[in-house]
Formats: structure tokens, C-alpha cells, sequence
């Protein structure tokens, strides 16, 4: 018998990502799908998106997909870095009549409790004990908070108000890279964000993920907070493959 297998999007400010998933081992199976992401990124558009990665497999069964948006039943209530008219738009619904599915075959959810899903069944087995917390660095900063393994959803922690700012607006790999920050001065502003956030929610772990937790040997030592922070263990594909197993499973904020 072959392995278990699920199907994951994952929907960005830039890119829209999908491939089936080997939901035993948590890898893509075979190469992903990624197409721009259209502009302006009204769900109508996306949605469109969606169907041709999806029709560019020979894929029946159960389809997860990832938003970077706040997803209570299937509908986005906050819309970062996508069009603002995802804002009460049914996802869920959108996307299963786009790819002719059946609306209990399709689960939506924010991308980084994605992430977040994905790390702590695949990645490192102490991860699924106590507070848990996945910080995502990349355009934002998102998060996914788990109790012993089980997901909080919809935490929106990079929204934290730091010194008077949206911190995401400070320290996302974004602010690294748009205001030239070397890595000592992008970690000192991690470092009092993670301190604000361990301040308020007292977390076991915090788990850094996003595109920069590559390069986590630069920065991570520069951090200066009293929880221990580890590299996520799966990079890039998180998303996908997080939204894949929330489908499989089901589940759906
Ligand atoms: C959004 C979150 C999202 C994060 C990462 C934030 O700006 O509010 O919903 O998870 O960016 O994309």
C-alpha cells in the first residue's frame, strides 16, 4: 500500500504554492506548483489560481489551503498582505465550488497555524509538550500557539503593539531587508519582541520558522530572552504541507 496522501496551498502576499503531500514522512511528493500571486489578489482571482495548481495534478481528495488571514469556519476576517476584500469572503465555500468539490473536502486556515500543524507533527517530538510557540519571519510575522500539541488557532501575535508599533512592522525579516538592518541590529528588535510576547503568554518554546530560520545560525545566538528558541525543522514547505494534514484530518478553525 502506497503512503497516506493529502493536498496543501499555500496563499502568500507573492507566491501561491501547492503539491500532494506524503502525509507519513510530512514532504511534498515530487515538485511544487508556484505561481505569482495575482494583483490586485481578489479572492475571485486566487481562487483561480488555486484551481489551475490544483488541475496541474491528478488530484482527487480531500484539498487544504492556507490564507494570511484570520479563518473562523471557513471565512477570512482580516486580510494582510492580501486584498482587503478577503475580508468576510467564505473561502472555504469559494474554493470548494472552484475546484468542484464537496465543502467538507476543503479546510482553510491562517498559514502559520499551518506551519505551525506541520512542525509539531513532523519535526522535533519534544515540541508537542507544554506552551508552544511558531513565530513565522517573513513579509509579517505570524504565529500558531499550541497547549501540549493541540492548536490555540488564530493567534495574531506579530500584531503585538511594541514601543508604540505593530511589530510586525519592525521586526519581520521584511523590516531586515527593506531598512538594510545587519543581523545584530534585526536581532536587538526580535529580541524586545519575543520579550513583549514571553512577557504576556510565558511560553515553554518558541519555535522560529519563515524563510529566514535558514540562516537561524546568524541570528538565533544574538537573541536575548529568557525562553529557548530552536529553528523550525521544515522551511519553506510548511505551509503546504500543514494545510495538506488539516485537510486529511479534517479540521478547520
Ligand atoms: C497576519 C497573519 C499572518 C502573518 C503571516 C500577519 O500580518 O495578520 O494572519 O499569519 O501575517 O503571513
Amino acid at each position: 500500500m502506497g503512503a497516506a496522501r493529502g493536498f496543501g496551498v499555500d496563499i502568500g502576499g507573492s507566491g501561491i504554492k501547492g503539491c500532494p503531500v506524503d502525509l507519513d514522512a510530512g514532504k511534498l511528493v515530487g515538485e511544487r506548483i508556484r505561481v505569482p500571486t495575482p494583483q490586485p489578489s481578489t479572492p475571485e482571482a486566487v481562487a483561480d489560481v488555486v484551481a489551475e495548481i490544483v488541475r496541474g495534478f491528478d488530484w482527487t481528495g480531500p484539498v487544504g489551503v492556507t490564507l494570511p488571514a484570520v479563518i473562523k469556519r471557513g471565512v477570512a476576517h482580516s486580510a494582510a498582505n492580501i486584498d482587503k476584500s478577503w475580508i468576510g469572503t467564505d473561502a472555504a465555500a469559494l474554493f470548494a465550488t472552484r475546484l468542484g468539490l464537496p465543502l467538507d473536502q476543503v479546510t482553510v486556515l491562517n498559514d502559520a497555524d499551518a506551519a505551525g500543524v506541520a512542525e509539531i507533527r513532523y519535526g522535533r517530538p519534544d515540541d508537542q509538550t507544554g506552551v508552544v510557540v511558531l513565530l513565522t519571519f517573513g513579509t509579517g510575522i505570524g504565529s500558531a500557539l499550541f497547549l501540549d500539541g493541540r492548536l490555540v488557532p488564530n493567534t495574531e501575535f506579530g500584531h503585538l503593539e511594541i514601543d508604540g508599533h505593530d511589530a510586525e512592522t519592525r521586526a519581520a525579516a521584511s523590516a531586515k531587508e527593506d531598512e538594510d538592518l545587519s543581523w545584530d541590529q534585526w536581532a536587538k528588535r526580535v529580541t524586545r519582541y519575543i520579550s513583549g510576547l514571553e512577557d504576556l503568554i510565558w511560553p515553554d518554546l518558541v519555535i522560529a520558522g519563515g524563510g529566514v530560520s535558514k540562516k537561524a545560525d546568524k541570528w538565533l545566538p544574538l537573541l536575548e530572552v529568557r525562553t529557548k528558541v530552536v529553528a523550525a525543522e521544515l522551511r519553506n514547505d510548511a505551509g503546504i504541507v500543514g494545510a495538506a494534514l488539516a485537510a486529511s484530518r479534517g479540521e478547520g478553525p
